[in-house]
């Protein structure tokens, strides 16, 4: 057994003849190709440069943070949500975000881009509003990817090294009953439930939430890290006693609920072309997500 392990050194006294780079080569190809078990002991005082890789590939790796906005329930705002979380984050933030959308057979974000990037080019309108908004920001749109649930993991993967992506929001389809968005949700670090003070939306997505906590959440392959319950929709007038009593029963079921909420506004309704609205947030938007959905 002690004879097994092999030790082995890329060694000369001429400098920058690669052994720093011959080593990483055949450590991984061993490791990673051949399926043997690998080793580096980095003593290339004082610049460590193997430990300072590894150190930088880990903090990439875990930088980017997966986020879904994910209920069983239809309309209740995935794909609204998504869209504005997104592009606040991107364009009000300065984070760099993409969306990865798999809402088959609709694709309603992918949509939305060509419709707006259609607009951008062909409105005298929209197209001064993009120009100013992109000049200002001096920042690209943020990737749409076209997806499904089957392959979104993937697809947000091979996206991850063309960028230095601080979030990937993905818009996942709510059938929990299939293998495959299992395995997508399981891939979040953060999952979202938007819900709304309506009897059937909420039994629903409490089920749901309780559902993927025990089921999804607690799995050892797992890499979600919170599952918060989100207020959108909210009417104004309302938000008293419906709204204490849920949030008792989500607190009875140990699941948190963000203190920031929507409000039920027609700014956020999909289909305003003739109000000629902005593709990123306007400014009561961006206030409604900062103060609480208070505009
Ligand atoms: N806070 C809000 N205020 C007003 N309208 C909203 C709000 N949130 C969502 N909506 C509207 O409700 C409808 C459903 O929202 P959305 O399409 O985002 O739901 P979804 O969960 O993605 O639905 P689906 O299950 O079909 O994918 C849309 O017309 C959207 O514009
Ligand atoms: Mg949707």
């Amino acid at each position: 057994m002690k004879e097994k392990t092999k030790f082995v050194a890329f060694s000369t006294q001429k400098g920058g003849a690669g052994k720093t780079t011959l080593t990483v080569l055949a450590a991984s190809y061993l490791h990673y190709v051949k399926g043997f078990n690998v080793a580096v002991i980095d003593c290339d005082y004082p610049q460590h440069s193997i430990v300072e890789m590894r150190e930088r590939d880990l903090k990439m790796k875990e930088k980017t943070k997966f986020v879904a906005f994910s209920t069983q329930k239809g309309g209740a705002g995935k794909t609204t949500l998504t869209v504005l979380a997104a592009s606040y984050l991107h364009y009000v933030k300065g984070f760099n975000v993409a969306v990865i959308d798999c809402d088959y057979p609709q694709h309603s974000i992918v949509e939305m881009r060509e419709r707006d990037l259609k607009l951008a080019l062909e409105d005298e309108h929209y197209k001064r509003l993009a120009y100013e908004q992109f000049t200002r920001l001096q920042k690209k749109a943020y990737p749409v990817v076209e997806s499904n649930t089957k392959e979104a993991l993937a697809d947000a993967d091979y996206l991850l090294p063309q960028g230095d992506f601080d979030y990937v929001f993905f818009d996942l389809p709510g059938t929990i009953n299939n293998e495959d968005l299992i395995h997508s949700l399981a891939g979040m670090d953060y999952l979202v439930a938007p819900i709304s003070a309506d009897r059937v939306v909420m039994e629903s997505t409490l089920n749901y939430a309780v559902v993927v906590k025990e089921h999804i959440m607690g799995r050892e392959k797992s890499r979600m890290k919170g599952l918060y319950m989100l207020w959108n929709m909210v009417d104004g007038r309302e938000k008293t006693e419906l709204y204490q009593v849920y949030e008792a029963v989500m607190k009875e079921l140990d699941l948190p609920v963000l203190k920031t909420f929507l409000p039920d506004t027609k700014r956020f309704r999909r289909e305003q072309n003739a109000s000629r609205r902005s593709v990123i947030p306007d400014e009561r938007a961006v206030y409604a997500m900062e103060h609480g959905g208070r505009t």
